[in-house]
């Protein structure tokens, strides 16, 4: 199962395993805790946009909202490995 490592200024804040039960990488990050942005949770709104530092997600549905090369969305996205996020 993909490990997933959370950074914020620069510094690791979380590091955990995404388990499919979560099925999206916002799930994830909520179950584990961490403080994330969002609003639609449908890829329209991009409030849970974050910078993917190392590694590459799969997208559930295809983003609606306007994403800058380097970044994703994560309530329609989950790792297809391990991944490194920096959340913005
Ligand atoms: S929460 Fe709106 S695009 Fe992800």
């Amino acid at each position: 199962m993909p490990t997933v490592k959370v950074r914020r200024n620069q510094q690791v804040e979380s590091e955990f395993t995404f388990s499919d039960a979560d099925s999206t990488l916002l799930n994830a990050l909520q179950k584990n805790n961490v403080d994330v942005l969002y609003h639609c949770r449908e890829g329209f709104c991009g409030a849970c946009r974050c910078q993917l530092k190392q590694g590459e997600v799969n997208y559930i549905n295809e983003p609606l909202a306007f994403v800058r090369r380097g970044e994703i969305l994560t309530c329609c996205s989950k790792p297809a490995g391990d991944i490194e996020i920096e959340l913005l």
